[in-house]
């Protein structure tokens, strides 16, 4: 089917499959019986025709922001076969097939949100699910099983993992990259009178947030039991996107407190520093949770609006207290050769006190960035290379 601005110049109503009609700034196809607008800016900035594209790379050649405002078709047709052809009026000819046209339609149907789903733990949360290091890093599907869990529940255990040295650097590098920070690459946890946190105490860790002194704290967290012979210590998790999803249903204004209100944090040894101050909740472009920072040993004294002080306070003080309700908490025992992993920007973790007295107690944990995980999951699944909309022989 050909159409022209001067032979449709506005909108139709015609639904018959394949029709096509050209408007004064976007252009309406059917395609599936449902009707996809497309503008025409985002068309000609979307070519895959040679020019436009770096051929060995699939990168983008076309530089956006020369585009002209008033680009639009000289001609335009469009067949099942051959696709939606168009001859631009800045001179350049591009197709788009069919499949290209319905994985981008932005016009019809549920927008493709940024980010996959995740699964809340109920009030009544148990331990994360586990799988076996041989399938995690041996098979493809038992990796993948592994990242969807890390994904869907922001927490899995990986059982069986060598007790040997650096052992989670390893295992890091097999399924992703380290995210290095201040103070070590591999953080040894062991009962340590001179560290520089408070994990190296005996004391109850109670749930919390690794490294909100960074803008982008760490957002994976790795910890691998060498050993733990020692009597309590048990593992905390508590899903924090659920208790903030409870405060937001019970007191929007608090929730709202906490996405607003800027807090300092702040790690630092004798040579090394970390500082960072942002609100404790970051949303998406969706108003979806996408980042809670929660650690009560790392704050700084705030610098909020005077204004603000309070309202903060009887905020924080509402969402620590679902935190320590015991709702959306997992506790367990980890063992050795236990690697838990967590998706930090979701999951608090902590420990119960221990003896160590009654035996040893040793684990390294590294971290990881989520968008490497997610990365990982969309390359083992084939998902991740973009579909070009032509081939470089339909150049036109
Ligand atoms: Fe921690």
């Amino acid at each position: 089917m050909t159409s022209t601005l001067d032979a449709h110049p506005d909108t139709t109503s015609d639904t018959t499959e394949g029709a096509l009609t050209l408007d004064e700034r976007h252009l309406a196809l059917v395609l599936d019986g449902h009707v996809r607008r497309f503008h025409y800016v985002w068309l000609r900035d979307n070519s895959w025709a040679a020019p436009d594209r770096v051929a060995q790379s699939g990168e983008r050649r076309l530089v956006t922001g020369a585009i002209p405002d008033g680009i639009r078709p000289t001609t335009a047709t469009y067949d099942a076969a051959a696709g939606l052809e168009v001859l631009w009026n800045d001179g350049q000819g591009c197709v788009y097939s069919p499949d290209w046209l319905r994985r981008h339609d932005y016009s019809t149907g549920p927008r493709r949100r940024p980010r996959p789903a995740v699964s809340l733990w109920s009030a009544d949360a148990s331990e994360p699910p586990r799988f076996a290091h041989a399938d995690v890093v041996g098979t493809t599907e038992g990796q993948l099983a592994w990242l969807d869990a890390v994904a869907l529940h922001g927490a899995a255990v990986v059982t069986g993992v060598p007790s040997e040295h650096h052992e989670v650097e390893r295992f890091a590098r097999t399924v992703g990259h380290v995210r290095e920070v201040a103070f070590d690459r591999v953080h040894d946890v062991r009962h340590d009178p001179a560290g520089y946190n408070v994990a190296h105490t005996l004391g109850e860790l109670r749930p919390h947030t690794d490294m909100p002194s960074y803008d982008w704290p760490p957002s994976v967290q790795l910890l691998h039991f060498l050993t733990n012979r020692a009597a309590g210590g048990e593992s905390t998790l508590v899903d924090g996107w659920a208790a903030l999803a409870e405060l937001r249903r019970e007191a929007p204004e608090h929730f709202a407190t906490l996405c607003r209100v800027p807090v300092p944090y702040q790690l630092f040894s004798e040579d090394e520093d970390t500082w960072a101050e942002n609100p404790m909740v970051t949303l998406d472009t969706d108003g979806e949770v996408r980042l809670l920072r929660f650690s009560n040993q790392l704050a700084q004294p705030l610098a909020a609006p005077f204004d603000e002080v309070e309202a903060f306070y009887d905020a924080y003080r509402h969402l620590a207290g679902i935190i320590d309700s015991g709702r959306y908490r997992a506790s367990f025992r980890s063992g050795d050769g236990d690697l838990v992993t967590v998706h930090s920007h979701r999951v608090l973790h902590g420990r119960l006190p221990y003896d160590p007295a009654s035996g040893a107690r040793h684990l390294q944990d590294v971290y990881m960035d989520v968008d490497d995980l997610l990365a990982r999951r969309r390359v083992l699944r084939g998902e991740h290379k973009p579909l070009p909309a032509q081939t470089p022989e339909e150049d036109a």
